[in-house]
């Protein structure tokens, strides 16, 4: 069994010929580990997740794009900034962005003092549970008895009540993200200065037994926290708590750029819903702090100008995008979206990918040709045994696959790096092809009840997953004869002239 044995470790390298079933292998952590033969890409990946800088990567497809960039989120910190809209009491139609280090948990926690309980008045520290009554020893709220004299202690239990300042503790607290099942404590203090009264509240902030603490509010600091919970109309427009990889891939204007929402009722002050309220991110702001990725760049046309300005400033306004919409009276500046662009494409459409847009990404990233073979060495050998037993993880319904079976898959993969790619001694890395030859063993193999796939489901699965021009071309000996075939004889020059050009695979199986 495998959980006795020391896997293969891939990183260390290994030989195929170690290895009876792919279950021997090791699947690195590291997503980026995971993505075989294209080490100039990985490395690039890692550099540009590290110094936060864009990516465009060129090649086949199935080679492992999509891949790379979805690892390279997963390397991403988490992120730290929330973005807000506020209500503009003065001008509605032009609401606030604030962004906010932490989230929402965080506002306000910051004001006050924290002292330890026998910096406060002895009543206070009664009343929050510290101070012992009888004995006078402060021990942590979390001990319900003295330590000393194991009285009870008193604890302060109208203090829900008691306290003109309760909603400024329950807002914050409301509002915290942090898991918390209650209110803490609070004491007001009334302290006589010169005729004038002076309000200190004590917050009991007692988590940890070994540090029981106190957070002290003066005056000074409960104006503070007044003013910051004054309870101004806003919303969360990008929660703290997201994904990191946000895909763009055919996105509309709006999903791209935000909008704000239409309401029939306008701006009426009963039935309408207030603009700040109608505000949608777009997937640029969602990205802020992660990765965007878009595959098949050129189709985004021309968002392609707002995407590189977003990419620019960092920051891209949101405005209602339909000017029959009263939304389209409603503007937010400057809302954040700092993210590392990851761009796809292949070969052929990379003219089409506009000039300033490239410009951006060498002047602040790189560019990197994904490799679509690698040469046929032993090294070479194991990475695709590893990729088969990431593929069969991945599934989680199909069974390991034996050596012999791997050696097959092997042999595919030379053969396909030769017609598809015309290299010789090479192995294909347009993977995702042959993660469906795997897939369909796997499946044919469940079919015969067999635990692992053995060498004769893998062979029955290359015949089967033969791509269709290979296998019209064993059926009809080339493409030609099977349209000279199928088409009456009227359209046959027709087709003739323009069927090589529309044709992307010709070449590859021609
Ligand atoms: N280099 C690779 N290493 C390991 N697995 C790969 C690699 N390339 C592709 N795969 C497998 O094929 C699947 C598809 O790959 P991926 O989506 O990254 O391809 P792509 O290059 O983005 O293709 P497309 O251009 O069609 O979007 C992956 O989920 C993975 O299972
Ligand atoms: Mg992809």
């Amino acid at each position: 069994m495998t959980d006795t044995r020391t896997l293969l470790n891939p990183a260390l390298g290994f030989y195929i010929e170690e290895l009876e079933t792919t279950e021997d292998i090791l699947i690195p952590k590291n997503p980026l580990d995971r993505v075989i033969g294209q080490e100039h890409a990985v490395k690039m990946a890692k550099l540009a997740v590290r110094q936060r800088r864009h990516l465009l990567l060129v090649g086949y497809p199935g080679v492992g794009k999509s891949m790379i960039a979805q690892a390279m989120a997963f390397l991403l910190p988490e992120s730290k900034e929330e973005i807000w809209i506020v209500d503009n009491p003065k001008s509605p139609e032009r609401p606030f962005v604030e962004t906010r280090i932490g989230g929402e948990a965080d506002r306000g926690r910051d004001i006050g003092e924290i002292v330890q309980p026998d910096k406060i008045p002895p009543e206070a520290a009664i009343k929050l549970g510290f101070k012992c009554k009888n004995c006078g020893a402060l021990s942590s709220t979390l001990k319900i008895r003295c330590e000393i004299c194991g009285e009870e202690k008193v604890g302060y239990d109208d203090w829900k009540a008691a306290s003109p300042f309760r909603d400024l503790f329950e807002t914050e607290m409301f509002n915290s993200s942090k898991k918390q099942s209650k209110i803490n404590k609070i004491v007001p203090y009334i302290k006589r200065v010169n005729d004038k009264q002076e309000v200190t509240v004590y917050e009991q902030i007692d988590t940890d037994p070994a540090k029981p603490s106190v957070r002290v509010l003066n005056q000074n600091a409960l104006e503070k926290l007044r003013k910051i919970e004054k309870n101004r109309p806003s919303k969360v427009l990008v929660p703290l708590k997201r994904k990191t990889f946000l895909q763009a891939t055919g996105a509309s204007e709006t999903e791209l750029l935000g909008d704000v929402k239409h309401d029939p009722y306008g701006n009426h002050p009963e039935l309408g819903s207030p603009p700040y309220t109608r505000v949608v991110p777009g997937i640029v702001h969602e990205a802020h702090e992660g990765v965007l990725y878009i595959d098949e760049l050129p189709q985004l046309g021309y968002l392609q100008t707002f995407l590189l300005t977003a990419m620019q400033d960092k920051k891209f306004g949101i405005s209602g995008r339909n000017p029959q919409s009263s939304g389209s009276s409603v503007r937010v500046d400057s809302v954040p979206c700092d993210f590392i662009f990851v761009g796809a494409c292949n070969i052929m459409d990379l003219k089409f990918i506009l000039s300033p847009l490239r410009s951006r990404i060498q002047g602040n990233g790189y560019e990197v040709l994904l490799n679509s073979t690698i040469p046929d060495t032993p090294e070479s050998r194991a990475k695709i045994a590893q990729f088969v037993s990431q593929e069969v993880v991945a599934d989680g319904r199909i069974p390991h696959v034996t050596r012999e079976a791997v050696q097959e898959l092997i042999e595919e993969a030379k053969r396909r790096a030769q017609i598809i790619d015309s290299k010789n001694n090479a192995l294909t890395l347009r993977l995702r092809d042959l993660g469906g030859v795997i897939r369909m063993a796997g499946d044919l193999t469940l079919e015969v009840e067999s635990p692992l796939i053995e060498r004769k489901q893998m062979k029955q699965a290359i015949k089967l997953c033969l791509p269709v021009e290979e296998q019209i071309k064993k059926e009809f000996g080339s493409f030609e004869k099977a349209l000279e075939k199928e088409l009456p004889l009227a359209q046959q020059t027709l087709h003739k002239s323009n069927y090589p050009e529309n044709y992307q695979n010709q070449s590859l199986y021609g």
